[in-house]
């Protein structure tokens, strides 16, 4: 990777695992048992404290902990990764609020664990997380059910969602660790429908798509964390660019591949002119909501497809996730280490006005995991 990078973005890199570190060996201290999701204050929240064990964003913090575990092997972060993931094992009880983002959570509070140790109870968490997801398939329409219930729609039993795209990989996962191809077909099945459904011709994502369930036909769609039906959710199109390549990794299947550049090209397209992405590519000037969790998100995607295209054409997305990086953190990043994020100006969604323009922790997870991966280090979490 180096060989397509500028002297100065190899220093900034180096510079950026350096801030990282600094910080974050502090922060590791004082939330070593939370589960954040935004901040109150620019602290941590905890959202166990507000009976959210099972919120989708809890495999974060743990998994920033044990990318920085693997980087440094600082033994802070791997006691704050294991606590946090012991924690979560109240999530699994819980039956009727664990959703389609089971492998957000577990692939990272678990998977890293597992690949690093070989441990049998990280093995079975991973295990329970994916076969919880692939219960979730709707066999006849070939798609995995998002939520339990919701209220963007009165029955979820037809509603898949494009964030679904970074779930799959605990099924790749599981088909490799169990030698059984179900839980991969299972995944296919439903890269497949977002493929056809999700992804539109110019390259823009749907975030919601609803189908009769009973028949899998499509019938619509709706707006969801996004401005509206037909507009374009950014963090959705960067589960898009994310999620495409990771099934292309995990498959071969080329049409993964091309899935995940031409999300990428429209997302590299709509966000140029200042390379920080708004909420939503297709909406008002007015209000104006960031979400750099989107770009940080979409950057780890790029620089995976950096990877695995031919010589010629890496430059490309490389240099859109360096751009997008450094304009993120030279604008919107805090290294004081008296505050608990890294990212500022993420936002939940268009509608959502308490938590516009804040602090997230998936923005500082995937800054984080950007750098990771910019600096070298091994394994993929995904
Ligand atoms: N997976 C939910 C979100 O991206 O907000």
């Amino acid at each position: 990777m180096k060989k397509y990078l500028t002297e100065e973005q190899i220093n900034w890199i180096d510079k950026m695992w350096e801030n990282l570190d600094k910080k974050l060996s502090k922060v590791t201290l004082r939330s070593n048992d939370k589960f954040p999701m935004w901040t109150k204050n620019h602290m941590h929240d905890d959202t166990k404290k507000d009976g959210g064990i099972n919120a989708w964003t809890n495999g974060f913090w743990p998994g920033l902990n044990w990318l920085m575990y693997v980087g440094t092997k600082n033994e802070d972060y791997r006691k704050t990764a294991e606590t946090c993931e012991k924690l979560l094992d109240d999530a699994f009880k819980n039956f009727d609020r664990v959703s389609h983002d089971t492998g957000f959570i577990w692939r990272l509070a678990s998977g890293p664990n597992y690949a690093l140790t070989g441990n049998d109870e990280s093995r079975v968490r991973q295990s329970l997380a994916a076969s919880y997801l692939m219960s979730r398939l709707n066999p006849v329409g070939g798609f995995i059910r998002a939520w339990n219930k919701h209220s963007f729609h009165p029955d979820c039993s037809g509603v898949t969602i494009i964030d679904t795209m970074l779930n799959l990989p605990i099924l790749y996962w599981a088909s490799r660790e169990y030698e059984d191809p179900r839980f991969k077909q299972a995944a296919i099945m439903h890269a497949d429908n977002t493929l056809k459904n999700h992804l539109r011709p110019d390259g823009s994502i749907r975030h919601l798509v609803v189908r009769d369930s009973e028949t899998g036909e499509v019938t619509g769609e709706l707006g969801g964390q996004g401005y509206g039906i037909g507009s374009c959710w950014s963090r959705g199109q960067a589960w898009a660019v994310y999620g495409f390549v990771l099934s292309y990794i995990h498959t071969g299947k080329e049409e993964y591949l091309d899935a995940a550049k031409r999300a990428a090209h429209y997302f590299i397209s709509a966000v140029c002119d200042t390379w920080i992405p708004m909420l939503d590519f297709r909406c008002p000037e007015e209000p104006v909501i960031y979400d750099t969790s989107a770009g940080c998100a979409t950057a780890c995607g790029l620089i995976e497809i950096a990877k695995v295209v031919p010589e010629y054409e890496k430059k490309l997305y490389i240099k859109a996730a360096m751009n997008m990086l450094m304009a993120i953190e030279k604008e919107h990043a805090d290294w004081s280490e008296d505050t608990d994020f890294i990212v500022d100006k993420a936002s939940g969604s268009y509608y959502g006005v308490e938590h516009q323009n804040e602090n997230i922790i998936y923005a500082d997870y995937y800054f984080a995991e950007a750098i990771y991966k910019l600096k070298g280090f091994e394994p993929l979490f995904w």
